[in-house]
């Protein structure tokens, strides 16, 4: 019901026999797949299937070599150029549409997603080695965007009259930009897609979906459910395809508007450049909406319960194997307790196995394809350190898998705490004060999420105001922000553009008008 109050969903509780069997029947018919019958996805323009596509790619899971789940039509220019002829005409019916119509489409995605949880959660744990808990909060935090800009486009399109004056009247009104691309990346392959979808859809804008290479077949689902809600033909296209050919020709082309992107650093800026080159034809100075990387910091007070900042650290760190632009892989410990919480950090790292995300044993779950091994282990072995390592599970197969790691004493300027690293890899730093703490954690181009695990209650205030990060976390992890509760996103060198998940998102998806009327 729109005019309850937003509340998220609940997580599913994996306790219950039946929420396991669910998850447990949908991996099993996606392993089906292996025997040779697994789906062809194809892009969709207007409503419908693109077939002439110049090139299809396999779409494997990272949890088995050779383990392919689907292949993957990619798009060429030509289906750009088609894409937006059909968008352009649904777009000026869509900006006219009543805005409870536009939010009733995401109500009703939401409540598919929720029908579709098992499915969904089955396959990100197979298409990106997510394991069970995480893949469900992915699902869950689609449902939540869903609802919750949903109901935030109901309060976004009121008219208001600004002025107190007799004799005129100043109406104050927003409207649906035009064409928006949404690139997006593969970590979270259903929450990051379905937001950015979602608020572009539910603000009247038309829409081109361009995911990740390596999320395509759960973003297929996704637009998909879209289609199912009620989005008109005319409005959504979903265009897999290499980032640099057409997702580069999405930034460039002169008539979309707003370009909503998250990944990397590299490529946020890429696009920012691009974006800002007027074209022939072009009308308009492109919007960026850029989420980017993260280097995020845990600072360890003196006194702190190290049962929670142990557990804390874990998770922030290890969970999805790293690859969260929120994990923890830079730890500043105060010296007065650094070896006792050190010992105990050390024994918790040793006990965290690596193996098959679709496991419900496993804690963390293979890295995505080979880039990221090559990457992540490159980082491990020219350290120049030795490491504390996690177990590899025995039932691995050929995969990906790379276990928990930890550096210790590690220098402050050191590389392994400079460069995002999207993997399981944490170093930690023994500083002298809580200051000296908070001084190296703020001394890094990025400033996405922070955690500081304390006890004195001036200490946490002295974070809340000096540690300046987007989400900042005290005594509990610094990832797993929730839709309406924790709006999230970052600064510095993370991004530009408003909170997901906040109460200004929205906003950036239309234009403010004024009518002024002499009475
Ligand atoms: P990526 O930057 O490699 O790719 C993201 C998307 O950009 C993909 O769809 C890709 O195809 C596309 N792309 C690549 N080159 C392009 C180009 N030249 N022009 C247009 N599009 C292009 O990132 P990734 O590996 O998918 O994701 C990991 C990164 O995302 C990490 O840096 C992580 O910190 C960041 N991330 C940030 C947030 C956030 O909210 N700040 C959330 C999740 C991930
Ligand atoms: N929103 C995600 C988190 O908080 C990235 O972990």
């Amino acid at each position: 019901n729109p005019k309850e109050e937003f509340l998220n969903v609940p997580l599913l509780d994996f306790s219950i026999g039946s929420n396991r069997d669910g998850i447990r029947e949908a991996l099993g018919q996606l392993r089906q797949r292996r025997e040779g019958d697994f789906p062809r996805i194809l892009p969709f323009i207007n409503g419908k299937p693109v077939k002439d596509c110049p090139h299809f790619i396999a779409s494997d899971s990272p949890e088995e070599t050779g383990f392919t789940l689907g292949t993957v039509g990619m798009v060429g220019p030509e289906h750009l150029e088609q894409a937006v002829e059909v968008l352009k005409g649904g777009f000026a019916k869509w900006r006219e549409t009543n805005p409870a119509l536009r939010a009733r489409v995401l109500f009703k995605a939401a409540d598919l997603i929720e029908v579709s949880r098992s499915e969904l959660v089955a396959l990100i744990i197979l298409e990106c080695g997510k394991p069970w808990i995480e893949a469900d909060a992915d699902v869950a935090e689609a449902i939540d965007f869903c609802r919750y800009y949903g109901k935030n486009a109901l309060d976004l399109f009121k008219s208001e009259n600004l002025c107190a004056y007799d004799g005129e009247e100043d109406h104050h009104f927003y409207e649906a930009r035009g064409i928006c691309g949404i690139i997006s990346p593969w970590n979270f392959p259903l929450a990051i897609p379905c937001g950015m979808f979602s608020a572009a859809l539910v603000t009247g804008n038309a829409v081109i979906l361009k995911p990740a290479e390596q999320s395509t077949l759960v973003a297929s689902r996704l637009f998909q459910i879209f289609l199912e809600a009620g989005m008109p033909a005319d409005v959504g296209a979903f265009l897999p395809g290499e980032g640099e050919t057409i997702g580069r020709s999405i930034v460039q082309h002169p008539e979309i508007d707003t370009l909503v992107f998250t990944g990397s650093k590299a490529v946020g800026m890429d696009i920012i450049r691009e974006a800002a080159v007027l074209r022939k034809g072009q009308t308009h100075v492109k919007r960026v909406i850029a989420e980017m990387g993260g280097k995020n910091a845990i600072v360890v007070d003196d006194g702190a319960d190290l049962d929670q900042a142990v557990k804390g650290v874990l998770y922030s760190a290890f969970g999805y194997a790293g690859q969260k632009c929120s994990a923890c892989s830079r730890l500043y410990v105060h010296t007065s307790i650094h070896d006792r919480f050190i010992e105990r950090l050390t024994t918790a790292v040793q006990s965290l196995v690596a193996g098959r995300a679709s496991d419900p044993s496993v804690d963390l779950g293979p890295v995505i394809d080979d880039d990221a091994m090559k990457r992540i282990n490159g980082a491990i072995a020219s350290a120049g350190l030795e490491a504390v390592m996690g177990r590899l599970s025995a039932d691995r197969e050929a995969g990906r898998y790379i276990p928990a790691t930890l550096f210790v004493e590690v220098d402050p300027d050191h590389k392994l705490l400079q460069e995002e690293l999207f993997g399981p890899v944490l170093a930690a730093v023994r500083v002298d004060s809580f200051e000296e703490g908070i001084r190296l954690a703020n001394a890094h181009e990025y400033g996405l999420t922070g955690g500081v695990f304390s006890r004195h209650p001036g200490h946490l205030q002295y974070a809340a105001r000096h540690f300046r990060v987007g989400n900042l976390y005290l005594n509990r992890s610094c990832t797993g922000a929730l839709v309406g509760r924790q709006p999230f996103g970052g600064f510095k060198h993370s991004g530009v553009g408003s909170k997901a998940g906040g109460p200004d998102y929205l906003k950036q998806f239309v234009l403010p008008r004024i009518v002024c009327e002499n009475t």
